[in-house]
């Protein structure tokens, strides 16, 4: 479905984009771009994307400001990077190689905004998907939202549209987050995904 989508997603797709893996293109800019304008437009900050992929969410976050994208895969940074060129905005990033659980953290940015791995598409047959399963080897929402706290104040994750709210709920008063707001996203009109903002 995903790589059906890429032309409507990657609009410049044809440009040579080049996707890690055919699932990766359903983060593309074209997507992000219907995401960020309410929440998220840091013309003076800086972005981190930590689980970058091949670059969506970074390539639509380096149009409005600096973003650091990282990869725990340091020979797919250049796929990265050949992509951010596609849409003309690898100037304004800044790519690093790094493993989210066990490379360094420390604050360096505004805001993380980031889709953490969901486990592959088995979330499609739950009615309800749990946040601890998002990198479960590794803690799930909880332990991704304390790292990204070290790095930045706000926090923007793109989860699954049957994502456990009152969990996130749970995981912001943990974390000590004061406000979290929900955004559900549509694509030609059927509910995608949703978008979690977390703020100090
Ligand atoms: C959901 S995808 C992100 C897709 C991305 N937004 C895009 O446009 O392609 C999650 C990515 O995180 C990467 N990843 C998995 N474990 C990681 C880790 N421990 N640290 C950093 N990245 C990791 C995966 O290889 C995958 O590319």
């Amino acid at each position: 479905m995903y790589w059906i989508q890429r032309r409507l997603l990657f609009v410049r797709f044809d440009a040579g984009i080049l996707p890690d893996n055919r699932a990766s293109i359903r983060y593309a800019p074209k997507y992000w771009r219907s995401i960020l304008p309410t929440g998220v437009g840091f013309p003076d900050g800086v972005a981190v994307d930590p689980f970058c992929g091949a670059g969506g969410n970074a390539i639509q976050l380096a149009k409005t400001c600096k973003v650091i994208a990282m990869f725990i895969d340091e020979t797919k940074i250049t796929l990265v990077r050949h992509n951010a060129g596609v849409y003309g905005c690898a100037g304004n990033v800044e790519f690093r190689q790094n493993d989210f659980f066990t490379g360094p953290s420390g604050q360096q940015a505004n805001v993380v905004v980031t889709s953490p791995p969901w486990g592959g598409p088995k979330y499609l047959l739950e009615d309800s998907y749990s946040a601890s399963v998002l990198c479960e080897a590794y803690g799930g929402g909880e332990v991704i939202g304390r790292i990204a706290k070290s790095m930045a104040p706000k926090l923007v994750l793109h989860l699954p549209r049957t994502v456990d709210k009152s969990e996130c709920v749970a995981i912001a008063k943990m974390l000590c987050f004061t406000r979290i707001k929900f955004e559900d996203n549509f694509i030609n009109g059927r509910l995608n995904s949703t978008t979690v903002f977390f703020s100090l």
